[in-house]
């Protein structure tokens, strides 16, 4: 990747605190979808203290006991591969992205296709609170409390045809501000896919928001998915169009290294990846580099919940 000089927010777009203050009592993004107005994404940089806030109620069904990963932690520490490739880049670089207008396009095997403005897709559904762990392929782990709302409720608006087996995410693509796509190690858009039994399941989550507030840019804003039963890089951030297919669409990492990635990605202790075990993890933010790792869960422990769409499967031919 050749030197690229990215241009950072001025100081006169940075909203002081006093100022952020006021527009959060005023501003919640509940209030202004109900009002109709701007997505409460407009304006909003990587910057913590320009986010709004977006209520939800927590989910008692979906709550992870464990120690919530520090908010600083969890978006500052991001693959976003569109913004580089180092953990720093996504919180240096995903400011400048464009989040607002923003609609995704629901397409293909549905009877009612459509493309959905982002406010239409925040007030589809009552916002949940869920505390999922997310684990990735690296081999670390975070807790983050997530907003949202079931995919399915998206998916059963379009009605989804006989035919529809499988459903493809594809992530938008901002050229003039995401230096990563000068990459080669991915073939933009990054695209990521489920099989329909997985992304109609309860746990797959339609996510806007992290922490009480909307989504940081390099957390996936305005939209992503969160799949915790995979490794982390299931879970497409940015998202601008879902379409759902006959065929198991590729994704970006099956096609870039298939023998590393394939379309399933459960995370499984017993199947190494080629190059490395998958049997521990590293907590973020326990105790660094030489803290003692934890082993991980297969299915990331949500196992109960979903080792049944399974059944049968050789998961080791099936990764
Ligand atoms: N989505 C897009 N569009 N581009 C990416 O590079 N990285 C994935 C996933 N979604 C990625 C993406 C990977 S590898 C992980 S581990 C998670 O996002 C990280 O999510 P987080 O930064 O919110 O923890």
């Amino acid at each position: 990747m050749g030197i690229y000089r990215y241009p950072q927010p001025s100081a006169s777009e940075i909203t002081p605190k006093e100022l952020w203050l006021t527009r959060r009592r005023f501003m919640t993004a509940s209030a202004m979808v109900a009002g109709g107005l701007a997505s409460p994404f407009a304006g909003s940089v990587a910057h913590a203290s320009v986010l709004a806030a977006l209520p939800a109620k927590p989910n008692p069904e979906f709550m992870s006991v464990e120690k919530v990963t520090d908010r600083v932690q969890a978006t500052t520490y991001n693959n976003f591969y569109e913004f580089g490739m180092d953990k720093s880049d996504p919180e240096r670089y995903a400011g400048q992205m464009k989040v607002s207008p923003w609609s995704v396009k629901v397409e293909g095997e549905v009877a009612k296709p459509g493309t959905f403005a982002i406010e239409d897709l925040l007030a589809l559904e009552p916002m949940q609170e869920r505390i999922y762990r997310l684990r990735c392929v690296e081999g670390w782990s975070m807790v983050i409390p997530w907003i949202g709302y079931p995919l399915s409720a998206l998916l059963n608006k379009v009605e989804p045809t006989g035919n529809a087996k499988y459903v493809e995410f594809i992530t938008d693509m901002q050229p003039d501000v995401m230096r990563g796509l000068t990459s080669s190690v991915i073939d933009w858009p990054y695209r990521e896919g489920l099989r329909m039994d997985e992304a109609m399941h309860p746990l797959t989550l339609l996510t806007f928001g992290m922490y009480g507030e909307v989504l940081p840019n390099q957390n996936g804003a305005p939209v992503r998915i969160v799949v915790p039963w995979k490794y982390g890089f299931k879970s497409a951030k940015s998202i601008v169009s879902i379409r759902v297919t006959e065929e198991q669409p590729t994704s970006s990492w099956m096609q870039s290294a298939p023998r590393e990635y394939g379309f399933y990605s459960n995370v499984n202790p017993d199947v190494p990846h080629p190059r490395w075990s998958q049997a521990t993890e590293r907590r973020i933010g326990e105790g660094g580099l030489f803290a003692p790792r934890r082993k991980t869960l297969m299915f990331n422990g949500y196992e109960e919940q979903v080792a049944s769409m399974y059944s049968g499967m050789d998961l080791a031919k099936f990764y």
